[in-house]
């Protein structure tokens, strides 16, 4: 495994690279959930890149920056053991040199769910995924289904800027008992770990629901914030079901859809989501 902290660098050395390359961009504290990404990488690409950047731009100022968990010495064997070939590990000031002045804006996707509550969140993400996919110039780019509004907002920037990467999203990696795998998790406590598991139920409920007919949108979500409600640890942020290309809400499931929930546990916020096919 090479590993570049320039952009001049590590752009000369994914030109040089054999195709298909693969880019699989990460923010580190790596686990399965990332792990899946690489591997399908690995199986799909003839180069693997990937990139261990904490981006501050899409941190809130109020949010978990400084304390988001870093783990660098592990990463790398994790990244080498599983075939990177190439590794990015940029410094802040590489990304966002001091005169850095032009921010993207993925429109409308960005600013439902997870835009709402964080706002300026996506604008740091669609930025930096658009300075790598145009550092990389990857075949195909690989995103996790856990952060379902990211790829959507990712494909958006991918279609209208025309990067020119294939944008492949990869199933959420759970632990059994259903709590998707997030480098937050770390930061749970025994009690708050436990009580994790509420999205991923209320999430099972919709599709369960909708497995059995169900297509009243509105009752789905009462019944997904009920359940939410009962746990005193967990502070809903939202729990609802939309459309699942335009994230708008939806009152009727009769397309496909998709149940999302952002919730804080303890200080912890989570996020998960669940495909609904009616
Ligand atoms: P990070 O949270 O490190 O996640 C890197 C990639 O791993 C993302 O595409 C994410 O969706 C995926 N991922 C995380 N948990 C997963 C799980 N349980 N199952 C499957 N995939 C999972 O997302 C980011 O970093 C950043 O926003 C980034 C895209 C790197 C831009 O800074």
């Amino acid at each position: 495994m090479q590993v570049f902290s320039t952009v001049a660098e590590f752009r000369q050395a994914c030109t040089q690279a054999k195709r298909p390359l693969g880019l699989v961009p990460t923010m580190g504290a790596l686990h399965a959930g990332h792990t899946a990404l690489i591997r399908r990488s690995v199986d799909e690409c003839k180069t693997t890149a990937a990139t261990l950047f904490v981006n501050p731009a899409q941190f809130g100022p109020k949010e978990d920056f400084n304390s988001y968990p870093r783990n660098v010495q592990a990463d790398m064997g994790t990244f080498e053991h599983e075939g990177v070939n190439l590794l990015f590990t940029p410094s802040t000031d590489e990304v966002y040199p001091p005169d850095f002045d032009t921010w993207v804006h993925a429109g409308k996707l960005s600013e439902r769910l997870e835009g709402e509550f964080r706002p300026g969140h996506f604008r740091g993400v669609a930025t930096v995924v658009c300075k790598l996919l145009s550092i990389a110039r990857p075949d195909k780019a690989y995103f996790g289904q856990k952060d379902v509004q990211q790829t959507l907002v990712i494909k958006r920037i991918n279609t209208d800027l025309n990067l020119g990467a294939d944008i492949v999203v990869v199933p959420t990696v759970r632990e059994p008992d259903g709590l998707a795998l997030s480098s937050r998790n770390v930061k749970l406590n025994p009690d708050e770990r436990r009580v994790a598991t509420v999205l991923y139920n209320a999430l099972s409920l919709a599709k369960e629901a909708v497995a059995n007919g169900a297509t009243d949108a509105g009752a789905i979500r009462a019944a997904m914030e009920e359940l939410l409600r009962k746990e005193p640890l967990a502070q809903m942020d939202y729990a609802t079901i939309t459309d699942a290309s335009t994230l708008e809400q939806l009152d009727a499931i009769s397309r496909p859809a998709l149940a999302l929930i952002a919730a804080r546990i303890g200080k912890t916020r989570l996020i998960d989501n669940m495909p609904l096919y009616p």
